[in-house]
């Protein structure tokens, strides 16, 4: 062999080792934080099972999402099925079977999953977007959780939760985070706000864009999501911002009820359509309202 090729031969093998050497450390890391233990003091909620708070409850499963990966019957739907990256995610089992994940839920469980993304052995949710629902009032996560414990068993296959590999080197890297790194869990419970036309409960409704379209609603690509997913449109009301689309809440509330533009285009369906279409009036407004009272993005502060 020419001393050149084995050189190369060599170095390529040191390559492969240092490689494989930092690849095993790292699933070694992502597979600790996935293990680690998270803290969240007991914040009993009151169950309720009155006709009242099922009927919000269930009108907040529709429109927070919770059915678009938990199934209308609570037995757990696949919301993430990526060829490319053998990705397939399905939301738990949450329905009344002895078999679902809240079978045996104490009253403090639910703030636990649910507003921490925490569970109830104290270690993280991996792909539930609990900082969505992070600042889900008290009221407002009783009527969800009374319309969550009625309903009837369903039976489903156990799901599996995989991180594909190139997201559990970013996870061991903290470039994508599980929801419980993300949210504050030291804030108190969010105070209720009265569900109207204000600008107020508007933002209180938009923590639920925020997974996606960032902190500050200013867009961009969504962390850990398949390489097929488009980035999340800019809400604030700039030049460049998808708002320019929407001169009134009209067609506002248009596109969130068919999934397109005024123009007729098709938007991503990574956008949770089915949940935002089943939006009543007063919330549709109200959301509107707050995004139009957004700083514009300009190019300095992107
Ligand atoms: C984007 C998909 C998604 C959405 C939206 C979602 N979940 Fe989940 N949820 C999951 C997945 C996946 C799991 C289980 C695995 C994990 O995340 O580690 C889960 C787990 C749970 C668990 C069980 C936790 C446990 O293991 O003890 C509960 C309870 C739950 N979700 C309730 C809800 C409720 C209520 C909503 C709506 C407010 C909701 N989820 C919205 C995907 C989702
Ligand atoms: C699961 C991720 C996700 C969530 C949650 C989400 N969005 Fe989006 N949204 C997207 C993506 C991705 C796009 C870009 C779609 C495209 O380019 O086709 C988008 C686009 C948009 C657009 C632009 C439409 C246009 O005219 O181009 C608006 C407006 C919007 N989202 C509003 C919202 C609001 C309001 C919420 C919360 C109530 C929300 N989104 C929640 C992912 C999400």
């Amino acid at each position: 062999m020419q001393p050149w090729i084995k050189r190369t031969a060599l170095a390529a093998g040191v390559l492969a080792a240092v490689i494989t050497g930092s690849l095993g450390a790292t699933i070694l890391v992502s597979d600790s934080k996935m293990q680690r233990t998270v803290h969240i003091p007991s914040h009993p909620i009151a169950l309720k099972n009155d006709a009242d708070s099922i009927a919000r409850g269930r009108y907040l499963y529709q429109t927070k999402g919770c059915a678009d990966c938990h199934g209308n019957d609570g037995g757990g739907h696949v919301f993430v099925d990526d060829p490319e990256t053998g990705m397939r995610v399905s939301g738990a089992n949450i329905s009344g079977s002895s078999q679902s994940r809240v079978f045996r839920y104490q009253a403090d469980d639910w703030d636990r999953t649910i507003r921490h993304g925490v569970k109830p052995d104290g270690t993280p949710l991996i792909f539930m977007p609990s900082e969505d629902f992070a600042r889900l009032s008290d009221p407002d996560l009783e009527d969800l959780v009374a319309y969550v414990r009625q309903l009837p068993a369903v039976n489903t296959q156990p799901a599996q939760w995989q991180l594909p590999l190139p997201v559990r080197v970013l996870y061991a890297l903290g470039v994508v985070q599980d929801s419980a790194a993300k949210i504050d869990h030291s804030l108190p419970p969010q105070p209720a706000i009265p569900a109207a036309v204000t600008v107020e409960y508007g933002e209180y409704l938009a923590q639920s864009c925020k997974g996606c379209h960032g902190p500050h609603l200013t867009g961009g690509a969504i962390p850990g999501a398949p390489p097929a997913w488009p980035a999340a449109a800019d809400l604030t009301p700039g030049e460049q911002g998808a708002l320019m689309h929407y001169p009134d809440v009209e067609s506002f509330r248009a596109m969130l009820r068919s999934g397109r533009r005024p123009d007729g285009s098709a938007i991503s369906n990574v956008m949770p359509f089915a949940a935002l279409a089943q939006m009543n009036d007063t919330d549709s407004a109200a959301l509107f309202l707050y995004l139009k009272t957004l700083p514009p993005v300009v190019a300095s502060n992107r």
